[in-house]
């Protein structure tokens, strides 16, 4: 999904990530009068043309050309004086952006304005004013009653054809949608918390008659930034019908909007494979009588309006189903005992079954056991776990990655944490236990761990107790470079996996 700005691309390099406010702060505008080249001295303070009673982006862009004129500025002083307040603005940008009717970006109103030497406020104020508008204008929200026929968006994924378990958690769901804002799925990767979500809102169209919409918000490549707010936003107002033109480019304004389109209608909003509650936010809840569904491996509670349906793996009697139902009720049947390794070392994650699956049945002639043997090895566990493009590996990766990456350094510790724990004999371990290995205070180890429990990287079935589950293990080694096939430029070799760990690259640890 890749959303650029709806109103206008008036500046170069312009994408929303690249958003940041002038800081004028310190460097008040200095009076116009004979400032730039000499020019003549104007009050604009008192005279200048103002944004007072404008009411299209055509009269908006007549005021401000007209205030260009009225400075007497040509674009080159121009230019100079918005590098001289700090955003720097070409003067072939100034040119084009002027030379449209369509509303220019915020931050190009606000530097023009204050380089012609105006307070950019009110003009600011209107350019928002207008574009909310526009954005309602181009799709109004109509009353529940309303006779016209309106185009219901239907996006919802099919999903799989038919769930193994998740009667109850299904069935909580649907009840939740009824009455809370915002409904989160959260559990461990691979775990089938999106495709719990998609039934789920299926289950629950009926209560949305006004439409049913899905964002999948991953980030497209591994390394790359998952979709910011205002991306989402424009991706939904424009899946209910507001022209791409018409989208405000600046998050809360086009969260604004969504919820002014909202508003009066019962719409189910999808959010799949959310990242962090930063990403999501300003979006939920959506507002009147809507209702959001969140899928994330982070437990998101700090959103407003949220309820959560955790999803656990699932038991090995339906681990076991869910194998008899990919491969075949005979396959599993002839070999209990292999099925039952099987399921185990895919830690009775759907996604794991998914894949492991997916081998068996493009190879009829292998027994179960082939592959069990294969996994045996835990230097190429992971290899297994890949077909066709899908593999563990990615979905483990986003909750690691999301710590890792992080600006929170309590964050990036945990994630180093997490590679020190994969190096650590397997099994539940106690927090005195872990802090004593890891070589940390108490305190410090507790706020990593727990900050992995957060993650769903980490289980813990009781306080003071956790357990790295063995994929994830495996995958922290392979990234810590301490095993697996050293694709990340490990070396260490699962020789070493079990020693003490090395504070390597955790000097915070020392707490
Ligand atoms: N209960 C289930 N019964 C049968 N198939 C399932 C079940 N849950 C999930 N699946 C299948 O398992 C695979 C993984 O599920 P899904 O993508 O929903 O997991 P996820 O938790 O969302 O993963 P991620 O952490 O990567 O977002 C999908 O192919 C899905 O169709
Ligand atoms: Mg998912």
């Amino acid at each position: 999904m890749s959303v650029r700005n709806g109103v206008s691309d008036g500046l170069p390099g312009g994408d929303l990530r690249e958003w940041r406010k002038p800081n004028h702060a310190d460097r008040p505008v200095r009076p116009v009068a004979g400032e730039v080249n000499g020019r003549h001295a104007i009050s604009f303070a008192a005279d200048g043309p103002s944004p007072d009673q404008i009411r299209t982006p055509a009269e908006f862009m007549v005021r401000l050309r007209q205030l260009k004129e009225w400075t007497g500025f040509t674009y080159r002083e121009l230019e100079t004086r918005t590098a001289e307040i700090g955003d720097h603005l070409p003067r072939s940008t100034l040119a084009s952006t002027l030379r449209r009717d369509a509303l220019p970006r915020q931050r190009f109103v606000e530097t023009l304005v204050r380089a012609c030497g105006l307070d950019p406020v009110p003009w600011t104020r209107t350019r928002t004013r207008l574009a909310v508008r526009l954005a309602t204008a181009a799709h109004p929200a109509e009353p529940p009653s309303s006779p016209e026929p309106r185009r219901v968006p239907c996006q919802l994924p099919v999903g799989p054809p038919g769930l193994v378990g998740r009667d109850r958690e299904l069935d909580r769901l649907v009840r939740m949608l009824a009455t809370t804002p915002v409904t989160v799925v959260s559990g461990p990767p691979g775990a089938g918390k999106s495709a719990v979500g998609v039934r789920a809102a299926h289950m629950a169209a009926h209560l949305f008659p006004d439409g049913q919409l899905y964002a999948g918000l991953r980030a497209r490549a591994p390394g790359a930034e998952p979709p910011a707010p205002a991306e989402i936003a424009g991706l939904l107002l424009r899946s209910l019908g507001v022209p791409g033109a018409s989208v405000p480019a600046d998050a809360e304004e086009a969260a604004g909007a969504l919820r002014t389109v909202l508003s009066g209608r019962r719409v189910l909003v999808l959010l799949d494979d959310v990242a962090t509650a930063a990403q999501v936010r300003p979006l939920v809840p959506v507002g009147g009588r809507s209702a959001a569904i969140l899928t994330s491996t982070a437990a998101l509670t700090s959103l407003d309006g949220s309820g959560c349906v955790y999803l656990d793996p699932l038991s090995p009697d339906e681990a076991r189903q869910m194998l008899e139902r990919l491969i075949g009720a005979e396959r599993v049947r002839a070999e209990p005992e292999a099925a039952r390794t099987l399921a185990d070392l895919c830690g009775h994650l759907p996604l794991g079954l998914r894949l492991a699956a997916a081998r068996l049945a493009a190879r009829p002639h292998w027994p179960v056991r082939a592959l069990t043997e294969r996994m045996d090895d835990e230097r190429r566990r992971l290899d297994e776990f890949r077909v066709d493009g899908m593999e563990l590996r990615a979905s483990l990766a986003v909750s690691f990655e999301h710590l890792a990456r992080s600006h929170d350094e309590h964050a990036r510790l945990a994630a180093r944490v997490l590679g020190l724990l994969a190096g650590l004999p397997p099994g539940e371990m106690r927090l005195a236990e872990a802090a004593a290995l890891l070589d940390m205070s108490q305190e410090a180890a507790d706020r990593a761990l727990e900050r992995l429990v957060d993650a769903n990287l980490v289980e813990s079935r009781g306080p003071g107790s956790y357990r790295v589950p063995d994929l994830v293990r495996l995958f922290a080694l392979e990234r810590s470079g301490g095993g697996g096939n050293g694709r990340d430029g490990g070396g260490g070799g699962h020789g070493a996996r079990h020693e003490r760990p090395h504070l390597w690259q955790a000097p915070e640890a020392h707490t």
